[in-house]
C-alpha cells in the first residue's frame, strides 16, 4: 500500500488539531504546522490548546508513537502528499470571510515544494475560492506543483472527535473539465484527470463503509458547506421564531418542536428554541453567504431574516429580565454559561458576549460563571473585555445575592442545580432561562419566577 503523508496548516486549531490527529491516529504519518510558536511549545508539554472531548487521548498516543509532530515551519510540510488548510475565514467588516490566510498557506506550500502535492481545504470559503486560488497559482507559474481540491468539514466543536470516525457525507470538489465560459461558472461536471485523481486520493483517506461520497466540481463542494450551516441556522430561526407564537398562547415549544421533528422530512436535529445559535462557525457562514449573494447581485431574503430571528433571540432575553426587575441600572444579574455550547470551552463568537456587554452598558453588575472556563484569560479574553464582571467558581457563587439568574449555554451541570439551595442564595428568585432546562410547573411549585423561550 502507498505511504501517504499528511500535512496540517491550522494545526493546533480546533479543526485542524482534530484532523491531524485523526489521520495519525489511522497511521498517516502527520505533520501540522501552526504559526503560533507558544501553542507548539505546550503541545510538546502536552498542554492542549482547548478542550475537545476524547482529543488529547489522541494527541498523547499519536505524539508518543511519532505519527503526529508539529512545527511552525511551512517548509517541513514539503513531504507531505496532501497537505489540509485549516486555517480561519474570520469575517471581516463588510460581512465577507477574510481568506487571506488560505491564499497564503496555497502560495507557501506551492512556493516550498519541489515535488507535486494535492492541497484539500477543509476551511470555509465562498464559493468561487478553490478556481480563483488555481488561478493565482498558474499566473505565478506554480500550478504545476499544487493540486486544489475542495474538502469541507462539517465537525461541530464538542463533538468533533465522534464526527470525524462517523461522518454523515464525505464531499470531494475538485476542478471540472469542461471548459469554462469567461465569465460564467458552469456547476457539476466531470473533473480533470488530475483533479479526478487528486479528489478520488482525498475521498479515500478516510471513507469509513457506507458513508456517502460526493465528488463533484469545486464550486458545489463549496455550495454544499454553506448551505449545510446556512440551513442548519435557518432551523434553529425558524423554531425561535415559531416560539414567540408559543410563548403568547400559552404553548410548550419543546413539546411542539418534538411533534414537529418527528416528521421525517423534518428530523429532529437543530430544532431546540432558546437564546439562538452563535459560535465561530454559523453566524460567520450565514453572513458570508448573504455576503456572496450580495456581490451576485441576488437579494437573501430568508438568510437575512435567519440572522435577524438570531439577534432578536438576544433582546429578547434581555427584555424578559427588564420585565421582571425593571429599569436593569444597579441590578445584580448572575450569568450561567459563557462557552457558545456545551462540551467546549469556545467564547469565540458566544452569544453570552454581546449579552453580558449589552447588560453591562445598561449598568448592570454581572457575575458569569462556566463550568469549563475559569476567568478572562482561559476565556481568550483581553483586559478590557468584561471588564468590571466577577467570574464565579460554581453557579451558587454566580447567584448568591441576585435579583435574576440568566441561563445561557446548555450545560449538563445547569440541569442538575439545586434549585432550592440556589433560590435560598438568590435576593430576587428570578431566573431567565435561554435553554429552556427546567421545567416552568417544578419552578413555579418552587416559588422561582421562571421564564424560558417559547413556554
Ligand atoms: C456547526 C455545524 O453544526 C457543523 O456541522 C460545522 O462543521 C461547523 O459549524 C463549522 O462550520 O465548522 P458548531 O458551530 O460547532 O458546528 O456547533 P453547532 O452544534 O452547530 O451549534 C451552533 C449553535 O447553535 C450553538 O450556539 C448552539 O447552542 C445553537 N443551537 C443548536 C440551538 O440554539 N438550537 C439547536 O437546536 C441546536
Amino acid at each position: 500500500m502507498e505511504r501517504i503523508k499528511i500535512g496540517v496548516v491550522g494545526g493546533l486549531g480546533h479543526i485542524g488539531l482534530i484532523q491531524a490527529a485523526c489521520l495519525a491516529a489511522l497511521g498517516y504519518d502527520t505533520i501540522a504546522h501552526d504559526k503560533d510558536e507558544a501553542k507548539i511549545k505546550k503541545i510538546a508539554e502536552g498542554k492542549m490548546p482547548f478542550v475537545e472531548p476524547g482529543l488529547e487521548d489522541l494527541v498523547t498516543k499519536a505524539m508518543h508513537g511519532g505519527r503526529l509532530r508539529f512545527t511552525n515551519q511551512m517548509g517541513h510540510l514539503q513531504e507531505a502528499d496532501i497537505v489540509y488548510i485549516c486555517v480561519g475565514t474570520p469575517t471581516l467588516p463588510t460581512g465577507a470571510a477574510d481568506c487571506s490566510q488560505v491564499q497564503f498557506a496555497v502560495e507557501e506550500i506551492a512556493r516550498n515544494r519541489s515535488t507535486h502535492a494535492i492541497v484539500a481545504i477543509k476551511s470555509t470559503v465562498p464559493v468561487g475560492t478553490a478556481r480563483r486560488l488555481t488561478l493565482r497559482l498558474r499566473e505565478r507559474n506554480l500550478s504545476d506543483k499544487v493540486t486544489i481540491v475542495s474538502n469541507p468539514e462539517f465537525l461541530r466543536e464538542g463533538a468533533g472527535v465522534d464526527d470525524f470516525w462517523k461522518p454523515a457525507r464525505i464531499v470531494v470538489g475538485s476542478e471540472p473539465a469542461d471548459p469554462q465560459p469567461a465569465g460564467t461558472r458552469v456547476f457539476g461536471s466531470r473533473p480533470t484527470a488530475t483533479a479526478g485523481e487528486a479528489a478520488a486520493k482525498v475521498a479515500g483517506i478516510y471513507s469509513p463503509p457506507g458513508v456517502p461520497v460526493i465528488i463533484t466540481s469545486w464550486e458545489n463542494a463549496e455550495l454544499i458547506k454553506y448551505a449545510s450551516n446556512a440551513f442548519l441556522a435557518t432551523k434553529i430561526s425558524f423554531i425561535n421564531e415559531i416560539a414567540h407564537l408559543s410563548e403568547k398562547a400559552g404553548g410548550d415549544i419543546r413539546v411542539v418542536s418534538k411533534g414537529v421533528g418527528l416528521d421525517p422530512r423534518i428530523g429532529p436535529g437543530f430544532l431546540e428554541a432558546g437564546a439562538g445559535f452563535s459560535g465561530p462557525c454559523l453566524e460567520k457562514d450565514l453572513k458570508s453567504l448573504i455576503h456572496q449573494f450580495n456581490e451576485a447581485e441576488l437579494e437573501p431574503l430568508l438568510l437575512r431574516s435567519t440572522l435577524l430571528v438570531n439577534l432578536r433571540q438576544r433582546k429578547n432575553l434581555i427584555q424578559k429580565l427588564e420585565d421582571r426587575l425593571g429599569l436593569l441600572y444597579g441590578k445584580q444579574i448572575g450569568v450561567l454559561g459563557m462557552a457558545f455550547k456545551p462540551e467546549t470551552d469556545d467564547v469565540r463568537d458566544s452569544h453570552s458576549l454581546p449579552i453580558v456587554n449589552c447588560l453591562l452598558s445598561m449598568g448592570a453588575r454581572i457575575t458569569v460563571h462556566d463550568p469549563w472556563i475559569n476567568g478572562p484569560e482561559q476565556a481568550g479574553l483581553s483586559e478590557t473585555e468584561l471588564s468590571g464582571v466577577i467570574w464565579a467558581s460554581s453557579p451558587y457563587e454566580a447567584a448568591d445575592g441576585k435579583d435574576a439568574v440568566l441561563i445561557l449555554t446548555a450545560w449538563p451541570e445547569y440541569r442538575e442545580i439545586a434549585l432550592q439551595k440556589m433560590k435560598a442564595r438568590m435576593s430576587k428568585p428570578v431566573v431567565v432561562d435561554g435553554r429552556n432546562l427546567f421545567d416552568p410547573q417544578e419552578m413555579q411549585a418552587l416559588g422561582i419566577d421562571y421564564q424560558g423561550v417559547g413556554i
